[in-house]
């Protein structure tokens, strides 16, 4: 829509466009003017493309190709410029049963591998955004997904058969016992006195023979996360279901807040849905892996040579996950205690580093606390919190690290507990927070020491009578304290 009416006919410069911008950087066609009606001072256009200029690509250059050569000619300008139907043909690589469907589509259809995407109605950041493209790249993802390809996972190594104290469930019993009180919250426990000392000689342990032997150091990360972490480390693609989100007060001003208050004196009901109408965001949410917000410190920073390599680790607070229903006991919890550690480097420092940290697992849980285990090559963490299932490229990826629970059967089936990984992040996050370092390339890498999770292997194993536990690991727990009782 011009700003005024054209007294002229425009077909000159769209032939003009036609044969010069709309073809420019294309092997192929590029994109074409097939149709144009001038009625007053509205054109209407109608654009095929092939993949090489996009259509919507096209349209943004023949705007500017228009207002440039009509409006230096008439003194027109453009008033407004909108995409009424836009309709995308593409091939899919893998064929879906399922239907799909996105945000902006007026609809997807899709016939065995070839896809329809009409979409209405596109307003000019739509288009110079590139919804578009992203809007294809997405459903590709989706028919990957919704084809049921599992994450990748595969064996690397296997521990001997160990001794096993007992067949019983960790949580139950330490329940049971008194060793562990369920929460208020969903999926969160309370540690009593004997757990906590064990988890403790956990945390002695990693301090020891693995921080201090590879000269970590201790840092303290926040434990709030805000969308922007969470935006360039690639979990704002796919981690909604799972976040503790955080709000805030719209105002902290009393006042405000009175009626709330009073509200609650009289009904000692804490009023949810009157607090919702008084609340912003959310504004992010609790921690759900430690190391990106991490990467918050050292943005856009130029690391300097004595920095490198950088080795730290964090067990400031701990991690919130919504996790899926049922119940796990300490095996799969809502709020966790993990230790993270994380370092950056050349490439080659990182997988050094990577395998330094392996050695350091296998003597902790082969010498210390003698443990059935075994390690998996699996769908790197940071794909996979980004909903992805790709397997590992070259050194980058994650091992996970696997404890056989005899309480859930045979050692063939699915009675093994995930309770840590080691990566190599590769170039991701130095890349998404803009790190460098002052010549060479950077790399990094992260290990997540889930607490819980090693104690529930543990006590699964070894039982809880200290009499079956290995004798360095009984010497640093020390005499096992009572917990509190109640009659
Ligand atoms: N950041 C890694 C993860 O979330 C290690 O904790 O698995
Ligand atoms: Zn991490």
């Amino acid at each position: 829509v011009f700003s005024k009416d054209l007294k002229h006919d425009v077909s000159e410069e769209i032939d003009k466009a036609n044969k010069d911008i709309l073809k420019r950087g294309s092997k192929k066609r590029g994109a074409k003017v097939v149709r144009h009606k001038l009625v007053k001072n509205r054109l209407d256009v109608e654009i095929i493309s092939d993949e090489t200029v996009r259509a919507h690509d096209g349209f943004i250059r023949l705007k500017k190709f228009l207002a440039e050569q009509i409006g230096r000619k008439y003194k027109v300008g453009i008033k407004e410029a909108k995409v009424d139907e836009y309709k995308i043909m593409f091939k899919l690589d893998h064929e879906v049963k399922k239907k799909i469907s996105i945000p902006f589509a007026e609809s997807v259809k899709i016939d065995k591998r070839q896809c329809v995407l009409r979409l209405k109605d596109l307003d000019l950041k739509m288009l110079m955004e590139n919804y578009v493209d992203r809007m294809i790249k997405l459903i590709q993802e989706k028919s990957i997904d919704y084809g049921g390809k599992a994450e990748h996972w595969k064996l690397i190594w296997q521990s001997k058969k160990k001794k096993i104290a007992w067949t019983r469930d960790p949580s139950l019993e330490m329940e049971k016992a008194n060793w562990i009180i369920r929460g208020k919250g969903r999926g969160q426990w309370f540690f009593s006195i004997p757990a906590t000392q064990i988890i403790q000689a956990m945390v002695q342990v990693v301090e020891k023979e693995l921080l201090e032997a590879l000269r970590f150091k201790e840092v303290i990360i926040p434990k709030m996360v805000t969308w922007d972490t969470w935006i360039k480390s690639g979990h704002a693609k796919g981690i909604y279901p799972e976040i503790y989100y955080v709000a805030t007060p719209k105002t902290r001003d009393p006042d405000f807040w009175e009626e709330i208050c009073d509200y609650f004196k009289i009904t000692r009901e804490v009023p949810i849905e009157k607090i919702k109408e008084k609340i912003d965001g959310p504004i992010g949410g609790i921690t759900y892996a430690q190391c990106p917000p991490f990467w918050d410190s050292v943005e856009k920073k130029i690391l300097a040579k004595d920095s490198i390599p950088l080795k730290v680790f964090d067990r400031s607070g701990t991690s919130m996950r919504y996790e899926s229903g049922g119940i796990h006991g300490i095996e799969r919890v809502d709020e966790f205690h993990r230790i993270e550690i994380i370092w950056i480097d050349t490439p080659e420092g990182v997988e050094k580093i990577r395998q330094d940290l392996v050695s350091r697992f296998r003597y902790i849980f082969d010498r210390v606390l003698d443990l059935e285990w075994r390690m998996a090559d699996v769908t790197p963490w940071f794909l996979a919190q980004e909903g992805k299932k790709d397997g590992p490229e070259g050194n980058i990826g994650t091992i996970d690290f696997e404890g056989y629970l005899p309480y859930k059967g045979k050692r063939e089936g699915d009675a093994w507990l995930e309770f840590q990984n080691v990566s190599n992040n590769g170039p991701k996050y130095p890349e998404a927070f803009s790190v460098k370092g002052q010549k060479d390339i950077l790399w990094s890498g992260c290990s997540g020491i889930g607490l819980e999770r090693w104690l529930a292997v543990f006590i699964a194993q070894k039982g809880m009578d200290p009499e079956n536990w290995p004798s360095r690991f009984k010497r640093i727990v020390g005499k096992l304290e009572k917990p509190f009782k109640w009659v």
